[in-house]
C-alpha cells in the first residue's frame, strides 16, 4: 500500500486543531489549541471571537504540525478540512486556508462533515468494521446513527431540543461550575447522592430513539430557584441527580436503537460512543449495562480524540481519498449539514 499523508484542519467551534495522519493509522502530529480562556468570561462560545482566534492561530499551528511530523508540505497528499456543520466564521477560516494550500500544492481538497469526523474516529484508533451503531453526544449534537460505511448513515433519532453536552454546560452555568460544564458536573456528581432529587426522564418509555433534555435542564433550574441556602452538598447532589437522569434517558434510547437494528436484520457487534460527552465515565458505565445485556461491545476513542480535534478530520480525509471522494475548490462551508 502506498503511503498517503493527509493534513487535517478543524475550526468549526472553539478548538483550532491541525493533524497529519497517514493511511497506516499513524498520527504523525496533532495540535489542539483550545480557546477556553477567550470564551470563559462569556460563559460560552462567542462566534466572532472564535473566528478571529482561528485566524490568529491557524498559520503557526500548521507550520508547527509539519515540523513536528518532519514532513515537507510538498509531501502532503490531500487537505481535509471541516466544512460544516459549525460556526460559519470559523468554518470559513479553515476552508479558505485549506483551499489556499490545496491550490498552491495542486493537491486534492476533502470537505469533511464534522459529524463524520466523530463517527469514523474509532476506525483510526481501533480495528472495527462497518456497520456499527453510533451514539454521537457532544455540545452541539445528540443523535443515534447506524454507520453503514463512509458517507453512508441511517439516523435513528436525535434531540428535539438541547444536546446532552449542552444540558451539562447549562446546568454547570446555573451552578456556577464554569465552562465547559461536562467535566465539572461529572466531577461534582462523584461526591453527590444521585437519588437526592427526582428529575423528569423525558422520552423514556417512548417507542423511538429521539432525545429531549430541555425539560430536565428546566427542572434543575426550578429546583435550584427554590433553594435558599445553596451549599456544596446541594450542588453535588443536584449534579449527581441530573447525571443519573441523563444516564437513564440514554440507556432507554440506546435500548430502543438496538431493538430497531435487530428488527431490520442488521448485524452489528459494536456500539461506538463519540463526541465530547464520551469522556464521561458514568455515562459510559450506564451504556455498558445495555451493551452487555445485548452481547455488544462498547467502544469509544481516547478522550483526546472524543472532543473536537484535527486528527478525526484528517482520518476522514484518508478514508474518503482512499475511495476517491474529493471536492473541488468551489466547495462552500455549511453551518448546518445533516449526516445522512
Ligand atoms: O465534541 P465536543 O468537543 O464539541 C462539540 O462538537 O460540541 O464536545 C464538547 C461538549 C461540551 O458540551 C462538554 O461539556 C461536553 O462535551 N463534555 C462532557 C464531558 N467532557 C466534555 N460532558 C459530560 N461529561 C464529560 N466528562
Ligand atoms: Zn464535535
Amino acid at each position: 500500500m502506498e503511503i498517503m499523508y493527509i493534513l487535517g484542519i478543524e475550526t468549526s467551534c472553539d478548538e483550532t486543531s491541525i493533524a497529519i495522519v497517514d493511511n497506516n493509522k499513524n498520527i504523525l502530529s496533532h495540535k489542539i489549541l483550545s480557546q477556553i480562556e477567550e470564551h470563559t468570561p462569556f460563559g460560552g462560545v462567542v462566534p466572532e471571537i472564535a473566528a478571529r482566534a482561528h485566524i490568529n492561530y491557524l498559520p503557526n499551528l500548521i507550520k508547527e504540525a509539519l515540523s513536528e511530523a518532519q514532513i515537507d508540505i510538498s509531501k502532503i497528499d490531500g487537505i481535509a478540512v471541516t466544512s460544516g456543520p459549525g460556526l460559519i466564521g470559523g468554518l470559513l477560516v479553515g476552508l479558505m486556508t485549506a483551499k489556499g494550500i490545496a491550490a498552491s500544492l495542486n493537491k486534492p481538497l476533502i470537505a469533511v462533515n464534522h459529524l463524520e469526523g466523530h463517527a469514523l474516529t474509532i476506525r483510526l484508533t481501533d480495528k472495527i468494521e462497518f456497520p456499527y451503531l453510533l451514539l454521537l453526544v457532544s455540545g452541539g449534537h445528540c443523535q443515534i446513527l447506524i454507520v453503514h460505511g463512509v458517507g453512508s448513515y441511517t439516523k435513528l433519532g436525535s434531540t428535539i431540543d438541547d444536546a446532552v453536552g449542552e444540558a451539562y454546560d447549562k446546568v454547570a452555568k446555573m451552578l456556577q461550575l464554569g465552562y465547559p460544564g461536562g467535566p465539572a458536573v461529572e466531577k461534582a456528581a462523584l461526591k453527590g447522592n444521585k437519588h437526592a432529587y427526582v428529575f423528569p426522564k423525558s422520552m423514556v418509555g417512548r417507542d423511538n430513539c429521539d432525545f429531549s433534555f430541555s425539560g430536565l435542564k428546566t427542572a434543575v433550574k426550578r429546583t435550584l430557584d427554590k433553594i435558599d441556602n445553596l451549599n456544596e452538598q446541594i450542588i453535588v447532589d443536584l449534579c449527581a441527580s441530573f447525571q443519573f437522569t441523563v444516564g437513564e434517558i440514554l440507556k432507554d434510547r440506546i435500548s430502543n436503537a438496538i431493538k430497531l437494528v435487530k428488527q431490520n436484520n442488521i448485524i452489528i457487534e459494536n456500539l461506538v460512543i463519540a463526541g465530547g460527552v464520551a469522556a464521561n465515565k458514568y455515562i459510559i458505565s450506564c451504556l455498558k449495562e445495555i451493551t452487555d445485556s445485548n452481547n455488544l461491545t462498547i467502544k469509544s476513542p481516547p478522550i483526546k480524540l472524543c472532543t473536537d480535534n484535527g486528527a478525526m478530520i484528517a482520518w476522514v480525509g484518508v478514508e474518503r481519498m482512499s475511495l476517491g471522494f474529493t471536492n473541488d475548490l468551489v466547495t462552500e462551508p455549511k453551518a448546518t449539514w445533516p449526516l445522512m
